[in-house]
C-alpha cells in the first residue's frame, strides 16, 4: 500500500518511522516532511492545506491512506474532502475535530454529557466577559476559543491580568480564533496527556505521556508546543486512566456519535489529576507532538492496521501492546523559540548520537542541503528521543545523545522528565 502522511514535525517522522516498519507499507511520501522523514519517504513540496493538489497527487500515485498529523488541515476539512473523492483518510472529520477547533463546542459538551471539566462561561462581547472576571476567584483561565497554536491560553493572577487578557483577545490578537472566549476555573493538580484511537464506536486505549509547555527549565518562559515529553505518565495509575475512560472518553465519543459527528481517528485528552479525580481540561483530534515520538517508540505492535481499522469501523478486531519500558524525547529548539529565529544554521553530530544505543532521532524542522548537510529550518528543529527501564535511564541516555549534537544555534531543556524523577526520589 502507498501511505501518505500529512504534516512536517517530529510527530510526522515518528508517525512515518512507525509506518515504514509495517509490511503492509510498499512505499511512503509525504507533504511536506522534513530532512528526516526525507531518508525513508518521498517529500512533496505541497501544501498540507492544498487539498486540490494533494487529492490529484493521491489520485495520479494511488494512495490507499493518508494519514494526517496536524490540527489545521484537520480542522479545514483535509478527512471530509479527500474521502468524498474517493480516497482513504485517517484523521477526524471537520465535524469531529471541533472537539480541538472549538473550546466552547467541548465545553458545551462535557455539560451536556456531565463529563468532569473546570466550570466555565463562553463570551462573545468584551463586555460581558469583562463583568465576568470582575468577581471571578483568582488565578482565572482566559482562552480563545479557536485553533491559536497553543498560545491562546492566558493563566491571569490577578485581576488587571485577567482584563488585559480579556481585552487583547477581543481586541483581535489571535484572530478569529478570539472572537469568542471561554472563561474558566483554574484546576490544581498534576497534568497529564492521553491518547486513545477511535473508530466512532470503539475506543482504543493508547497510552499516556507528559509533556513540558513552557520553553525554560523550571517550567518557566513563554509557551511553546512543547520542549519535551516522556511516556507513560507516572500519575496515570490503572484507577486514574479506568475512571478517564468512564467519566471523560466514552461519554465524548458516545455523545459525538449521537450528534452524527462520530470521531474516528486519535482523540488526545489533555487532562488535570485533581484531589477530586481527573479533570479534562482540553481535547486534540490528532497525536501530540512530541508526545507521538515517546508514544511511537513504546509500539510493539504494527501501527499500520490499526489506523486502517480505526477508519473502517473494525477497532474491535485490534489490540495494541506496549513495551514496559519509558520513552522520553527532548526538543531541541532554534535559539529565539518560541519567538523569532534564524534559519539555516548546520547541525552536526547526528549520526554519532544515533549510534548511541536505544536512541532515536526524529527531525522536526530540519532541511537537507544538496551537499548532505542538515539545517534548521523550523522553531522545534529536533526531538532525540530515548528508551530504558524507567525515567532516569531514558533521561540519561537521551542527555548522553545531546551532548554529541553540535549546533550552537540550538537549545533544549535541561529538565525534561523532573515531575517523574521528583516522584522516584523518597519524600523528606
Ligand atoms: P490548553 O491549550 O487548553 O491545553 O491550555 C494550555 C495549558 O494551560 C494547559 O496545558 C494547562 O497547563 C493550562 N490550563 C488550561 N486550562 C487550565 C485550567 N482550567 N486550569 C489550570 N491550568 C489550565
Ligand atoms: N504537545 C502538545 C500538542 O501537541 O498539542
Amino acid at each position: 500500500m502507498h501511505v501518505l502522511v500529512i504534516g512536517s514535525g517530529g510527530r510526522e517522522h515518528a508517525l512515518c518511522w512507525a509506518i515504514a516498519k509495517s509490511p503492509l507499507c510498499g512505499r511512503l511520501s509525504a507533504v511536506p516532511g522534513n530532512g528526516g522523514i526525507a531518508e525513508i519517504a518521498t517529500c512533496l513540496l505541497l501544501d498540507p492545506l492544498d487539498f486540490a493538489g494533494i487529492t490529484a497527487f493521491c489520485r495520479a500515485e494511488n494512495v490507499g491512506l493518508v494519514v494526517v498529523g496536524p490540527d489545521a488541515p484537520l480542522a479545514e476539512g483535509i478527512v471530509d474532502h479527500l474521502e468524498a473523492a474517493g480516497i482513504k483518510a485517517f484523521g477526524p472529520t471537520a465535524g469531529a475535530a471541533r472537539l480541538e477547533s472549538s473550546k466552547g463546542f467541548t465545553k458545551d459538551l462535557c455539560t451536556d454529557a456531565g463529563i468532569p471539566t473546570a466550570r466555565y462561561q463562553r463570551f462573545a462581547s468584551a463586555a460581558a466577559a469583562m463583568a465576568y472576571v470582575k468577581d471571578h476567584p483568582l488565578p482565572v483561565v482566559i482562552k480563545a476559543d479557536g485553533l491559536a497554536l497553543g498560545k491562546g491560553v492566558i493563566i491571569a493572577t490577578t485581576r488587571a491580568e485577567a482584563e488585559a487578557a480579556v481585552s487583547i483577545m477581543f481586541a483581535g490578537e489571535f484572530g478569529a480564533a478570539g472572537h469568542t472566549v471561554v472563561i474558566e476555573e483554574f484546576l490544581e493538580g498534576e497534568e497529564a496527556s492521553f491518547f486513545v484511537l477511535s473508530d466512532g464506536e470503539t475506543a482504543l486505549p493508547l497510552a499516556s505521556a507528559q509533556d513540558h509547555k513552557r520553553a525554560f527549565d523550571g517550567d518557566t518562559g513563554p509557551n511553546t508546543g512543547g520542549m519535551g515529553a516522556y511516556s507513560p505518565a507516572p500519575v496515570m495509575t490503572e484507577a486514574v486512566t479506568a475512571q478517564v475512560m468512564r467519566a471523560i472518553i466514552t461519554p465524548t465519543l458516545d455523545a459525538m456519535r449521537a450528534m452524527g459527528c462520530p470521531f474516528k481517528g486519535v482523540l488526545y485528552a489533555g487532562l488535570m489529576i485533581t484531589a477530586t479525580g481527573p479533570k479534562l481540561i482540553e481535547y486534540n483530534a490528532r497525536f501530540g507532538d512530541p508526545e507521538a515520538q515517546v508514544l511511537m517508540l513504546r509500539l510493539k505492535s504494527d501501527l499500520l492496521p490499526a489506523l486502517i481499522a480505526a477508519r473502517e469501523g473494525r477497532l474491535k478486531e485490534i489490540a495494541l501492546s506496549w513495551s514496559e519500558e519509558t520513552a522520553i524525547s527532548v526538543v531541541m529548539a532554534s535559539r529565539g523559540y518560541p519567538g523569532r529565529y534564524q534559519k539555516g544554521s548546520v547541525i552536526k553530530g547526528l549520526d554519532k548520537a544515533a549510534t548511541l544505543p536505544n536512541v532515536t532521532v526524529f527531525h522536526a524542522g530540519t532541511q537537507r542541503r544538496s551537499d548532505g548537510a542538515v539545517t534548521a529550518n523550523g522553531g522545534r528543529v529536533l526531538n532525540i528521543c530515548a528508551t530504558g527501564s524507567g525515567i532516569a535511564e531514558a533521561r540519561g541516555r537521551a542527555y548522553d545523545a545531546v551532548r554529541l549534537i553540535d549546533w550552537p544555534e540550538g537549545f533544549c531543556r535541561n529538565d525534561i522528565g523532573w515531575r517523574a524523577l521528583v516522584r522516584l526520589e523518597p519524600k523528606a
